[in-house]
C-alpha cells in the first residue's frame, strides 16, 4: 500500500515533528571522540538532509526526535544526542539546538520559542520507558509539540514504539523522503528487479538470514554466500571448518536451501578458498589462505580467500541488480577485510547495475571503504532492511495513512 508522501501533507509554516534514526554506530566510539569523529559515520544523518531541507524551505519549525543505543528507559550520559546535533549542524550549515529532554515543560517552552526555519533536536527518546513501551501518554506528550508528523526513520520502522506507531494516531502524518527512497529502492529490487538478480549474503550467522533466504530464493538468478554464514553451508556440504562456529541446528536448513536452489537451477556460489587464523584475533600468530576443506584443526575461518573473491566478482559482473547484505569476512579486523573490500570495489565499479546494500554492518563497511557513492542505494536500516527483505510489513510504515 502506498503511503501519504511529504508532498501530500500540508506543512508550510508549521511545527513539524520528524522521527529520524540517528542511532550512529556507537560501538566504534564516535561519541567518546566527539562531533569530529562522527563525520566518518554520518550516513544516517546525511540521509535525512533532504527531508529536513524540504521542511526548512517551507518555513517549518523542524523538531527532530531519535533514539541512540539501548538505554532501556533511563538516562545514560554517553547516549545523549549532543554530538549528533553538532554534526548535523555542520551538515546543515545552520545551528541545531539540542535539548536535554524530549518531553516536559522545558521542552515545550523551547519549542514554543522556535522561529520558522529553526531546527531543534530532542534528547534520546529511549531515556523514557514510554518510548519502547509504546505508551500512548508518551506519544501524546510528543505529539503536543507539533502540528504534524513525518516518519523518516527507516532504520527503526520495524519497531512498534511510541514515536513510530504511536505518533500517527495523534497528528496528521506522512512518510519522509528517506523512508520513501528506502521503500522504493528495496521494493524495486524485490518486486521488479532488472535481471539477472543476485543476492550476496554474508555476516556472522545463517540464523539472521533464514527468512531473507526463504523470501529471496524464488526470485534470484544467482546466490553468493560468504562471511560467517558460509561456515554452516560448508559444513552442511561435508567440509571441515576447524574451530569456526557452526550453527548445528541450521545444517538441515542449509542443505534444504542448497537442494531447493538445485531444483530451481539457481547457481549458488560458496567459498572455494578461505583465509584462516590460528586464533580468533585481529593479529593472530598464524594466518594463511587454504582451499575449502583444508581448514586446520582448531583454526578459524576469518574471510573468503582471494580466489573466491575473484570468482564472486566474476559471477556478479553481468548482474543488473545486486542485493548485498553482510560482510564477506571479519571486516572490522583489517587483516580480514580484503574479501569484503574486493567485492565492494567491484560492485562500486560496475556500470549499469542497481546495487542495493543492506544497512547495519554492510553499510558501515561500505562507508568505511569510502564507496557509498558507488552504490545505487545504501540502506540506513539494519534490522529494518532485513525485515523488509524478508517480506514483512514494517509497523512504523504500516501505521502511516495511505496516499
Ligand atoms: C538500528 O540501528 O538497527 C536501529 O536504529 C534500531 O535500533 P534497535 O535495534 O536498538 O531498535
Amino acid at each position: 500500500m502506498v503511503k501519504r508522501s511529504l508532498a501530500g501533507l500540508d506543512v508550510a509554516g508549521k511545527r513539524v515533528l520528524v522521527r529520524v534514526d540517528f542511532n550512529v554506530p556507537i560501538d566504534q566510539g564516535p561519541l567518546e571522540l566527539g562531533t569530529e569523529a562522527l563525520a566518518s559515520y554520518d550516513h544516517r544523518l546525511r540521509a535525512t538532509l533532504p527531508t529536513i531541507r524540504y521542511l526548512l524551505e517551507r518555513d517549518c519549525r523542524v523538531i527532530l526526535c531519535s533514539h541512540l543505543g539501548r538505554p532501556a528507559g533511563e538516562v545514560v550520559e554517553q547516549l545523549r544526542l549532543g554530538h549528533v546535533g553538532g554534526r548535523l549542524a555542520e551538515l546543515l550549515e545552520q545551528p541545531v539546538q539540542t535539548l536535554t529532554d524530549c518531553v516536559g515543560g522545558a521542552v515545550q517552552a523551547s519549542v514554543a520559542g522556535m522561529a520558522p526555519g529553526q531546527v531543534v533536536l530532542l534528547e534520546n527518546l529511549r531515556f523514557h520507558p514510554g518510548e519502547e513501551g509504546n505508551d500512548s501518554n508518551f506519544a501524546e506528550s510528543l505529539a503536543a509539540l507539533a502540528d504534524c508528523f513525518v516518519m523518516d526513520a527507516f532504520g527503526v520502522a520495524h519497531r512498534a514504539h511510541a514515536s513510530t506507531v504511536g505518533l500517527p494516531k495523534h497528528l496528521p502524518s506522512a512518510t519522509g523522503l528517506l523512508v520513501e527512497r528506502e521503500v522504493e529502492a528495496l521494493g524495486q529490487a524485490l518486486e521488479a528487479p532488472e535481471r539477472p538478480l543476485a543476492a550476496l549474503l554474508g555476516g556472522a550467522k545463517v540464523a539472521d538470514k533464514i527468512h531473507v533466504l526463504e523470501n529471496l530464493l524464488g526470485r534470484l538468478d544467482r546466490l553468493f554466500i560468504g562471511g560467517g554464514m558460509a561456515v554452516t553451508f560448508l559444513r552442511a556440504q561435508g567440509h571441515g571448518t576447524g574451530a569456526s562456529n557452526v550453527e548445528e541446528n541450521l545444517l538441515e536448513f542449509a542443505n534444504e536451501i542448497l537442494a531447493q536452489a538445485k531444483d530451481r537451477d539457481l547457481p549458488v556460489y560458496l567459498p572455494q578458498d578461505l583465509v584462516v587464523a590460528s586464533r580468533f584475533d585481529a593479529d593472530p600468530p598464524g594466518m594463511e589462505t587454504v582451499p575449502v576443506g583444508e581448514v586446520p584443526d582448531g583454526w578459524y575461518i576469518m574471510d573468503i580467500g582471494a580466489a573466491t573473491a575473484r570468482q564472486f566478482c566474476e559471477g556478479l559482473r553481468d548482474c543488473r541488480t545486486i542485493i548485498w547484505n553482510g560482510p564477506m569476512g571479519v571486516f572490522e579486523m583489517p587483516r580480514f577485510s580484503q574479501g569484503t573490500r574486493t567485492v565492494a570495489e567491484a560492485i562500486a565499479a560496475m556500470n549499469g547495475v542497481t546495487s542495493v546494500v543492506g544497512g547495519g554492518s554492510t553499510a558501515e563497511a561500505v562507508e568505511e571503504l569510502g564507496l557509498m557513492d558507488g552504490m545505487t542505494h545504501v540502506s540506513t536500516g539494519g534490522g529494518a532492511s532485513l525485515e523488509f527483505l524478508e517480506g514483512k510489513e514494517l509497523p512504523g510504515i504500516a501505521a502511516l495513512p495511505d496516499a
